[in-house]
């Protein structure tokens, strides 16, 4: 139990790779705030899932004495610093963000549309900033120290065609990484990048569905199948814990070695 009397925040944990992430927290310990968008059943099945764990968590629409689920939209500022501060208010405290929330919109490049273009740069770098902002405002407030990760992706580092608002705004979450470590350090706050892979998830359900993509994508995994959300979660929770106090700025790729396997076709 690495986390016990923690208290994690996990954005966009309704599903995918977020959901994981709450739960693996929660199995080390942690308390957990789940945060959600657009599936609220989503959240109440994290939710149902903790409390199976026998983790204590909030959420803004259960009725149980847990609390109610939190619903923020991560593209909105008013509503990344509504959250954090319902966060705050229920457990009386912060001490791990997980930036999780993203999206994706694919288009050629000659065809992204301006509204395309923000939504991916508002959920994926904007409300990663400002989530960030927020929390390190109440830890300075506070006085304590903290732990940040962002689920970044591959594609911070490798190009993903037909994808290009999406890799820019995963470049940015590498530079913020490497900034923000340097400029919170004094204040004992690390932040780290995990950059997963291929993972199956909602987020690759057209992949899922594509045999033919699948198979060639696959070729180029060398470890040979997609990434489970508790291949993430696993580190996670490990750059969650104390026995990740001298690790920041640094940025882990969790995707079977896809990244270095460059082949001629
Ligand atoms: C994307 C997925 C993609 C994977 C590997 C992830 O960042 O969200 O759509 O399959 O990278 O390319």
């Amino acid at each position: 139990m690495r986390l016990e009397g923690k208290v994690a925040l996990v954005t966009g944990s309704s599903q995918g790779i977020g959901q994981g992430i709450v739960l693996r927290l929660a199995q080390e310990g942690a308390d957990v705030v789940i945060n959600y968008r657009s599936h609220p059943e989503g959240a109440e099945e994290t939710l149902a899932k903790v409390q199976a764990l026998g983790g204590r968590c909030y959420t803004a629409q259960s009725s149980n004495s847990h609390g109610l689920t939190i619903k923020a939209d991560l593209g909105s500022v008013d509503e990344v610093r509504q959250l954090i501060a319902e966060s705050i208010e229920h457990f009386g405290r912060l001490d791990i963000l997980v930036n999780n929330a993203g999206i994706e919109k694919h288009a050629p490049f000659w065809e992204v549309t301006e509204a395309d273009y923000d939504a991916v740069m508002n959920v994926n770098l904007k409300g990663v900033f400002f989530a960030t902002q927020a929390f390190v405002q109440h830890l300075i407030a506070t006085k304590r120290t903290g732990k940040i990760i962002n689920i970044s992706s591959v594609h911070e580092e490798l190009p993903f065609p037909n994808f290009a608002a999406y890799c820019a705004s995963k470049g940015g979450m590498k530079m913020l990484v490497r900034n923000l470590a340097v400029e919170l350090g004094s204040l004992g706050i690390t932040i780290n990048n995990v950059a997963p892979g291929a993972i199956e998830t909602p987020i690759n359900t057209n992949l899922l569905n594509y045999p033919e993509k699948l198979g060639a994508l696959l070729q180029n995994i060398p470890l040979g199948r997609l990434g489970q959300p508790q291949d993430v979660a696993s580190l996670v929770a490990f750059l969650a814990s104390s026995d990740a106090d001298y690790i920041t700025g640094s940025t882990f790729f969790v995707d079977g070695g896809l990244l270095w396997n460059y082949q001629e076709q």
